[in-house]
């Protein structure tokens, strides 16, 4: 059980404060009836929530799928940056959202964003072998020998590993860009991996992560929910 005001700020329908207004003015119904005070105990999962009429729909944890823009900054916070948090439209902030792994400042697509912890440990561990694919546009051609490199996996001189990456060209004539996939997530890992055979990417975009393609017809910098089946199709063996 969970007090009211608790769960309408978790749910960023209120603050705890203007619960407490809300529930004073009796706008607030909980299993169709009245409620005067903001702290009574409810069971999220199973009593009916109304503020002004429209039901609150609960869900314990959020998932959010952004289509990550260039520019900002993969984190919570910052002091000067924008972050992927501060983009979020207002209907989906709530406390406690962070993204589920990083992409670089300058790197673009598709990016989750949760309250759940456990969630985004199991789809970063490299264990879970959630594969992450990105299309890179390279400064150079990428020759079958270099593929063979990345596809056997990599140890750089300051003992860096690198698992093998399955790597394909989504256009055989254009050898400058190169679609690869990783389950691990090191810092810089797809540059480095594409450095390590002498190549620089100059763009670098997120397009799937697991079963999960980014949606085509999300803008840069929008968001939406994620629903039920799309946060399975994550873990979804089709890619494993
Ligand atoms: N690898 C990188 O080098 N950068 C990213 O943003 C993601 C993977």
């Amino acid at each position: 059980m969970e007090r009211l005001d608790k769960v309408l700020s978790s749910q960023g329908i209120c603050s705890r404060k203007e619960a407490r207004s809300l529930a004073a003015k009796q706008r607030i119904k909980v299993n169709g009836e009245v409620i005067k005070k903001s702290d009574v105990k409810i069971d999220p999962e199973k009593d009916t929530i109304e503020v002004d009429g429209t039901a609150v729909e609960y869900r314990r944890y959020l998932y959010i799928m952004m289509n990550k823009p260039s520019g900002v900054l993969s984190a919570s916070t910052d002091k000067k940056a924008q972050t992927v948090i501060d983009l979020l439209p207002p209907e989906l902030r709530r406390s406690g959202l962070f993204p589920a792994g990083r992409l670089d400042k300058d790197t673009t697509g598709l990016l989750i964003i949760t309250d759940d912890g456990d969630f985004a440990h199991n789809m970063l561990s490299p264990k879970n072998k959630v594969y992450k694919l990105y299309c890179a546009k390279l400064d150079g051609e990428l020759e079958e020998n270099k593929i063979k490199i990345l596809e056997s996996g990599i140890t750089l001189k300051d003992g860096t590993c690198f698992k093998p990456a399955r790597i394909s060209l989504p256009n055989p004539n254009d050898r400058t860009i190169a679609e690869i996939e990783i389950c691990e997530g090191k810092y810089h890992q797809v540059k480095r991996m594409f450095q390590s055979v002498g190549l620089t990417v100059i763009q670098l975009k997120r397009l799937r992560i697991g079963g999960l393609c980014l949606d085509k017809e999300l803008f840069e910098g929008k968001s939406r929910i994620l629903a039920p089946f799309e946060v399975k199709d994550i873990f979804n063996g089709k890619y494993d």
